[in-house]
C-alpha cells in the first residue's frame, strides 16, 4: 500500500473501532462486554512506546528503572478564566477528565501490529464524542484527572495509585494535531511530562501526549468575567 492509502486505511480502522465501542446498539455493546470479560489476564503493555517527539522537539524520556503502569485516554475539559474587560489571553485554572483504560480497548483492535498507530489516532476522534456516549459503551474508566484546591494536577487511578504532579517539560503539539471537536477549535494543548510531588502513591511520572483540542482562544476579547471550558482528549501514560 502507498503511504496515503495506508494512513486512510488506519484512519478508517480507528473510526470503525470507535463506532464499534461507542455504538449504543445493545447487540454491539454485548459483544464488547463479552470481549472484555473474556480478557482476564492483564495486557502486556511492554511493546508500547510513549510518543515523545512532535517532529522537531522531544520530551525527556521516562526515568530509567520505572515501568509503564497504565496507558489511558483522557476525555474532558481544560478550564480557563477571563477577568472582566480583559483582552489578555485566558488564564489556565485547571482541568477535569475521565481516564479510559486503553488496555481494555487493545483486544478490540483487529491488528495488534497497528495497535499503537490506531491508539495514537484515537484522541482526535474521542474529542468529537460526547462523553456520555462513551460512558454508555461500558469501556472501563480507570480513573479521574482533576486539579486540587491548591492547583496541583491529580491523577487518581484507584488501585493502581494516585499521582500528584508538577510539570517538568512541555512541547507544542504537532501542527497536524486536531484543533478540537470535529477538527474545529483553537488548537491542541501542549504535550507534557510531569513528575510526582508529595502525596503520590504507586505512580511517579505521567506523559500527556497525542493531544486533541483543549486550547483557549488567544484573547479574552473584553466582555464580562467568565470561565471557559474547552473540550479535549489526550493520551496519558503512567510510569511508576
Ligand atoms: C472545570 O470544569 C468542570 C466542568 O464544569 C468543573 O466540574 C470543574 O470543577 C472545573 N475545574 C476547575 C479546576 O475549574
Ligand atoms: C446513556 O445511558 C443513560 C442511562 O441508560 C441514558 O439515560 C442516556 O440517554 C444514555 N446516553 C446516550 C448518549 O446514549
Ligand atoms: C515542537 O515543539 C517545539 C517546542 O514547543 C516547537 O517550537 C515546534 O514548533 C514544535 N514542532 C512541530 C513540528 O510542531
Amino acid at each position: 500500500m502507498m503511504a496515503g492509502q495506508r494512513s486512510s486505511f488506519i484512519a478508517t480502522l480507528a473510526i470503525l473501532l470507535l463506532s464499534f465501542v461507542c455504538s449504543t446498539q445493545a447487540r454491539r455493546i454485548k459483544r464488547v462486554d463479552q470481549e472484555l470479560s473474556a480478557r482476564n489476564k492483564p495486557m502486556d503493555l511492554s511493546k508500547f512506546q510513549v510518543p515523545l517527539s512532535n517532529g522537531s522537539a522531544t520530551l525527556p524520556s521516562p526515568t530509567a528503572g520505572l515501568s509503564l503502569k497504565a496507558i489511558t485516554l483522557g476525555r474532558g475539559t481544560q478550564n480557563y478564566t477571563c477577568a472582566a474587560g480583559s483582552t489578555a489571553a485566558p488564564v489556565a485554572i485547571g482541568a477535569k477528565a475521565n481516564l479510559l483504560d486503553v488496555s481494555s480497548l487493545l483486544p478490540l483492535i483487529p491488528s495488534p501490529q497497528k495497535a499503537q498507530t490506531i491508539l495514537n489516532l484515537l484522541p482526535q476522534y474521542l474529542v468529537s464524542f460526547d462523553f456520555s456516549v462513551i460512558q454508555n459503551a461500558s469501556i472501563p474508566i480507570l480513573g479521574k484527572h482533576i486539579f486540587d484546591a491548591t492547583g496541583v494536577p491529580v491523577f487518581n487511578l484507584g488501585a493502581k495509585g494516585v499521582l500528584r504532579a508538577k510539570k517538568v517539560a512541555g512541547i507544542a503539539a504537532p501542527k497536524t494535531a486536531s484543533k478540537g471537536a470535529n477538527g474545529q477549535g483553537d488548537g491542541a494543548v501542549d504535550w507534557l511530562a510531569l513528575t510526582e510531588v508529595a502525596g503520590s502513591v504507586g505512580l511517579k511520572e505521567v506523559y500527556r501526549v497525542e493531544t486533541a483540542g483543549g486550547k483557549a482562544p488567544a484573547s479574552c476579547g473584553g466582555g464580562p468575567a467568565r470561565n471557559i471550558e474547552v473540550q479535549y482528549a489526550s493520551q496519558y501514560w503512567f510510569f511508576g
